[in-house]
């Protein structure tokens, strides 16, 4: 009951102007932390993995768990598979149970990545209620294996945003705005907020057809955040931060029990610290209480 698509929670977000967190996750303990941070916050949420851990842990594993957890989770729970560069495996991915699956042809041609995106639609839409994400426009950084140098970068064009929504028939939408994958080397990057408002109006002007999805949450300030909500962001994309949180937490116990040997300690505080860290997110997005 709690197997949610994006799109109907983004929806609901655009419309009351708060945003829902997608984290990215790389295992069960963090896919269990994020899911425990949500419900203590009464917040809808999306859970995220790239195609590589997905592929490591296999994809039909990954939908098992989420299942397991959001069918006893009293909140929305969607389960995206994020920039996926490969039809096949996007196809794969929407008939094991993924119920948002992100293809990202962003890097090839505009009609390419329309011929592209359009056909993952089509099939996700005819096995099931499973929304798609599309990007236009390319984010700089690197998340999985893609990279895209900062000087690649490209910037969505809202004319074309309408454009390629309507030909893809995409369900939700990632317009390349200034942000980017990784941590930031400037405290205030430059984000493209009017590009983001135009893009908005022009697509969700007259009721929310499509909802927006903002990459590149690490490190962005605060503030941003709200002005990016403001301007249409409904979905916020959280990776590098939970990637060092389990690291850092995860080194800092074992530096500090050298001598015990129970891996589930480590692993309830790494849990502990995603769990702690997806809370604030959830504050910062505005979704708490929101389920
Ligand atoms: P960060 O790694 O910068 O948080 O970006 C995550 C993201 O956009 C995943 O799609």
């Amino acid at each position: 009951m709690s197997v949610v698509n994006a799109k109907e929670i983004m929806v609901e977000a655009a419309k009351h102007k708060y945003a829902i967190g997608a984290f990215n996750v790389t295992n069960i303990h963090q896919m269990e932390a994020v899911v425990e941070a949500a419900v203590e916050k009464n917040s809808p949420l999306i859970i995220q993995t790239s195609v590589k851990p997905s592929k490591v842990l296999g994809r039909q594993v990954m939908v098992a768990v989420y299942r397991t957890l959001a069918e006893a989770a009293p909140i929305p729970i969607c389960l995206h598979l994020d920039h996926c560069t490969d039809m096949d495996y996007c196809k794969k991915c929407a008939d094991a149970g993924y119920t948002n699956i992100m293809i990202d042809a962003s890097k090839q041609t505009y009609d390419e990545n329309i011929r592209q995106t359009k056909e993952v639609v089509d099939y996700c839409h005819s096995v099931g209620d499973i929304s798609v994400e599309g990007e236009l426009g390319t984010v700089s950084g690197v998340e999985d294996q893609i990279k895209v140098a900062e000087d690649e970068a490209a910037l969505a064009n809202p004319v074309q945003a309408v454009e390629f929504v309507e030909r893809t028939g995409v369900d939700i939408f990632a317009p390349a705005i200034g942000t980017a994958h990784g941590v930031y080397k400037t405290k205030n990057p430059k984000i493209d907020f009017e590009r983001m408002g135009k893009i908005h109006q022009m697509l969700n002007g007259n009721g929310i057809k499509v909802p927006l999805v903002v990459h590149g949450g690490t490190g962005l300030p605060e503030d941003y955040i709200k002005k990016l909500i403001e301007m249409g962001g409904a979905k916020f994309n959280v990776s590098t931060e939970l990637k060092h949180i389990l690291i850092d937490a995860t080194y800092t116990y074992i530096a500090d029990h050298r001598d015990e040997y129970d891996p589930g300690k480590i692993d309830a505080a790494a849990r502990d610290a995603i769990r702690h860290a997806v809370g604030h997110w959830i504050d910062m997005l505005g979704s708490a209480g929101k389920a």
